[in-house]
């Protein structure tokens, strides 16, 4: 996936512009990559939103958000000053054709005709299509133009393939780029890096070697602040479908010929497409749904999701499926795919299992190796190995742990994923987006879930805030033979 850093100069339009995400994550990452050089001059950022304000309001509301989230070492006051003259906003309701259009062309107008445009749409993604069609109803989709899709892109299948539709009326394919920001983590592309680029795992990746793969995305956080949207998603749609699947298919892919983007999507999406359906008979035992209930976080009492959300629901907090993927190289080999709020501590990681020793030397004293990638925090790799124990009187075997980091190896801070997505949409870099037919094969593959989860015709599990789930979990990995990292001996 090499390519120049080089960008040309751009004009950033972000739709969604004084919401959450666009302050915590947008803001900083276009500041960061100013900061080390990526962003010309030129460039400008011009954000939108209903909300009536001057530039001075959003600016000061830019300000505030750069001071908020941007880590310490990375905040220069001069940097923000120059960074703050390069945004622009507009009062605009983007699904509204008579609204304030004239003024987001003025400024536009402003930059040559060939200059590069990013819309992004950081919005529900019911107002896609809308905007779509008021930004080519005023000639503002150029043939530089480029749009990013935040997820979630629909609810199931066939509101998925209605966004894509809506959009694709106005934009090509390949002007579309859907993010998913786990693809951003430098570390979830380490997979690829540590299964292509190291004989040791590529020679054992197989069914032959491997006893299972669990993928967990785990969060000390509830949905405070977010559950209007939380409510109507749960885990299953904010956490598997996308980011979780995702890394999932990179687990499991075949070698791509090269690091193409489209031959690194082909590669994930035979992946998907080659997940063992769950009929809706089956969900009852290849799933797990939990909501927490109260309980302690760090010594403080926390509320239920209930108490927090003030109303009755049966969305899940918490989620587990067990997938197969059904090529030669995955038969029969579980994926254990997890995602939690208010979790005991917030870990994104891959536990790859491998087959006991057939060695007859040890008998049973051999563990398993363990291979863990963990993507955040603490971001780095661990290898459980035996080993002879040395003060022992005859020969015993002890667990051994190899490690390593993945940081940089100048110490810098590991980029956030916001940045290298933001930039790569510049640059029409596609690889780390989400192609259509990713979206709708892994859409397909959740929704009999989804639908028999919706009916209630899987019990609710429940599980104490600040706990690693519920028991239920640990039963249901036990029927095929495993257990959870945190209850794992090394
Ligand atoms: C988002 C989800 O896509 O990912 C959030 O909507 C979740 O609910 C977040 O908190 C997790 O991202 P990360 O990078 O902190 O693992």
């Amino acid at each position: 996936m090499a390519h120049s850093q080089q960008t040309a100069p751009f004009d950033y339009v972000i739709f969604g512009a004084t919401g959450d995400l666009t302050m915590r994550k947008l803001l900083p990452a276009l500041y960061n990559q100013l900061r080390i050089g990526h962003v010309p001059e030129e460039a400008r950022i011009i954000g939108t939103a209903r909300s009536s304000l001057s530039r001075e309001d959003y600016i000061t509301r830019a300000r505030e958000a750069l001071e908020t989230f941007l880590p310490a070492q990375h905040r220069d006051e001069a940097l923000i000053e120059r960074f703050l003259k390069k945004i622009h906003y507009v009062t605009l309701d983007g699904t509204k054709s008579d609204h304030n259009w004239d003024e987001l062309k003025a400024v536009l107008d402003q930059s040559p005709a060939d200059r590069i445009r990013v819309f992004y749409y950081s919005t529900a993604p019911q107002l896609f299509e809308a905007i779509s069609e008021n930004l080519h109803r005023f000639g503002f989709i150029t043939p530089q133009s480029r749009v990013v899709l935040e997820k979630p892109i629909g609810t199931d299948s066939a509101s998925a393939r209605a966004i894509n539709d809506g959009v694709s009326r106005f934009f090509e394919e390949g002007q579309i780029f859907r993010i998913d920001h786990y693809l951003g983590k430098e570390t979830v592309q380490d997979i690829i890096a540590l299964r292509f680029a190291n004989p040791l795992f590529s020679a054992v990746w197989s069914a032959e070697h491997i006893q299972s793969i669990q993928i967990t995305a785990a969060e000390t956080v509830g949905v405070e602040g977010r559950a209007a949207y939380y409510d109507t998603s749960g885990a299953l749609r904010d956490m598997i479908q996308n980011h979780l699947l995702q890394v999932l298919s990179l687990c499991a892919m075949e070698a791509p010929a090269d690091l193409e983007a489209d031959t690194v999507r082909d590669a994930k999406v035979n992946v998907l497409k080659a997940l063992r359906p769950i009929p809706e008979d089956k969900v009852a035992s290849e799933t797990v749904r939990a909501q927490y209930v109260k309980g302690d976080m760090n010594g403080k009492p926390v509320p239920g999701y209930l108490e927090e959300l003030g109303e009755d629901s049966h969305t899940e907090t918490y989620a587990v499926m067990r997938a197969y993927v059904d090529t030669p190289r995955w038969k029969d080999v579980p994926f254990y795919i997890r995602t939690a709020k208010r979790s005991t501590k917030k870990v994104s990681e891959v536990v790859v299992t491998f087959r006991k020793s057939a060695s007859a030397l040890f008998g049973t004293s051999a563990a398993t190796n363990r291979l863990v990638i963990r993507l955040q925090p603490d971001e780095g790799f661990g290898l459980a190995l035996n080993i002879k124990n040395p003060s022992a009187a005859g020969f015993e075997l002890q667990h051994g742990t190899m490690s390593g980091k993945f940081a940089p190896a100048d110490g810098s801070l590991i980029p956030d994923s916001y940045e290298r997505l933001m930039l790569d949409a510049v640059r029409g870099y596609p690889a780390l987006f989400i192609r259509r037919d990713e979206v709708e094969a892994a859409w397909a593959w959740v929704e009999p879930t989804l639908k028999t989860w919706a009916a209630n015709k899987v019990p609710m599990a429940h599980y104490a805030a600040g706990s690693y789930g519920p028991e239920e979990a640990r039963r249901f990995i036990a029927t095929t033979g495993d257990a959870w990292h945190e209850d794992m001996a090394d």
